[in-house]
């Protein structure tokens, strides 16, 4: 079973308001609440209502999904779960394997999603040879966001590429007043960061030791006492409001011209389009530091809930054929901020963060650095997942917990059966 985290009151309120789902009508649980996200998810349904279904939105709030997997969780076993659910990576198939998914072999035959996904992305949709979700998207996690005005003011002339040019950058943003690195407090912000450091100071082969094949030896190593070394001199670098903040209000800090970076997975460029901030003008995207030749991936994606009614059976088909036509994946991923999950889609309306995404997310394949986020739930189990955002948290939070008491406490994390 999954690893249910306490309900919070907001949680629990949000339960409460939940309605059974109604025949032809699809309910869907997601966490896109941001302006970004809201305006992305506002284009699935405009699709889903032009079908003739009714939508039924059932957000909840929580960056990175945590508070919506716990919902999720208790409204399955309560027997009446949501048509539809954003569910991503190896929780899909746990999902599956509990026996509540629906199959959608049917649409995706008749629709050929086989040809029209890349392969690592088909795989994660599908438990046991079969589709049981569709992809809306690919988000890059291990992206560098940046106001050009306050790199400037600071005398930054470029965007930091190693970790020694990161640093000496900050320093020169705090000299200039500001605060180097916009930072939300929050354990899944803390381990989107530090998986950005694993990457950058170990590389993709390193990065797949520790957070895929979870091998103790990684954990044990020099690069995970350096990597630990660095992210905790990151820290440094954010302010004291930084503790619980939302991760739109750190990108806010960003777009406002308070800080000059944040480490952050491209719906935050969702954020900056949505508040009318042009790529390359207003804010600046590139790789953090040392991952330029690395992808690490995060792909969305909505599974279905096993339900009886014809009609209901209907409105979710029509639902995974919605999420793959290549209206959606285009209008859907320019607000969102991601790059398609369908191939050979026109890149043309895109701006050149996502360009350069399309580009090396392809490369990437190619030569074995395209790797699964651990903080966005593509990499490990919810429960070894958990364990580790929580122990990656504890040292972010306590200055004074020494480096080989973390490495303990994280190897041992990622050894929760
Ligand atoms: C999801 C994104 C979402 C972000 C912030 C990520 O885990 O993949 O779709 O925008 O969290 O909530």
């Amino acid at each position: 079973m999954l690893k249910l985290r306490p309900l919070t009151a907001a949680v629990l309120l949000t339960l409460a308001a939940a309605m059974p789902a109604l025949a032809g009508e699809v309910e869907v649980l997601h966490y896109w609440t941001s302006g970004g996200e809201a305006k992305s998810v506002a284009e699935l349904k405009k699709i889903m209502q032009a079908k003739g279904h009714s939508w039924k939105d059932f957000a909840v709030a929580g960056g990175g999904g945590d508070n919506a997997a716990t919902v999720l969780k208790s409204r399955v076993v309560a027997g009446n779960p949501p048509s539809a659910a954003q569910i991503k990576g190896p929780a899909i198939q746990e999902w599956a394997r509990e026996g509540v998914l629906a199959n959608l072999d049917a649409v995706a035959k008749a629709e050929k999603w086989d040809s029209l996904l890349p392969k690592v992305v088909a795989d994660v949709m599908k438990y046991q040879g079969s589709y049981v979700a569709a992809p809306v998207n690919v988000h890059r996690v291990n992206w560098v966001w940046a106001n050009p005005a306050v790199l400037k003011k600071a005398g930054v002339a470029t965007m930091p590429k190693t970790y020694e040019e990161f640093f000496a950058a900050a320093d020169k943003i705090k000299a200039a007043g500001l605060i180097p690195l916009a930072h939300g407090g929050q354990s899944w912000q803390d381990l989107t960061v530090f998986e950005d450091v694993v990457l950058g100071i170990g590389g993709a082969k390193f990065y797949a030791d520790a957070f895929v094949k979870l091998d103790p030896k990684a954990f044990a190593s020099d690069t995970m006492k350096k990597s630990l070394e660095t992210f905790r001199k990151l820290k440094a670098y954010t302010d004291p409001g930084a503790a619980g903040r939302d991760w739109n209000l750190a990108t806010a800090m960003v777009m406002q011209g308070k800080a000059g970076f944040q480490f952050m997975g491209d719906w935050a460029k969702g954020e900056f389009l949505a508040a009318g901030k042009a790529p390359g003008k207003d804010f600046l995207c590139a790789a953090t530091p040392g991952t330029a030749n690395a992808f690490s991936f995060n792909i969305d994606s909505i599974a279905m809930f096993k339900l009886k009614s014809a009609d209901a059976q209907k409105a979710q088909a029509d639902l995974a054929a919605a999420i793959m036509s290549t209206e959606f994946q285009e209008v859907f991923n320019l607000n969102k901020g991601s790059i398609p999950a369908r191939l050979n889609l026109k890149m043309d309306k895109f701006d050149d963060c996502a360009k350069t995404s399309g580009k090396d997310f392809v490369e990437t394949a190619k030569t074995g650095s395209l790797v699964p986020s651990l903080a966005h739930d593509m990499a490990a189990n919810p429960a070894v997942e958990g364990a580790l955002k929580d122990a990656v948290s504890q040292f972010w939070n306590n200055d004074k917990m020494s480096v080989a008491a973390a490495m303990k406490n994280i190897a041992a994390a990622a050894a929760t059966k």
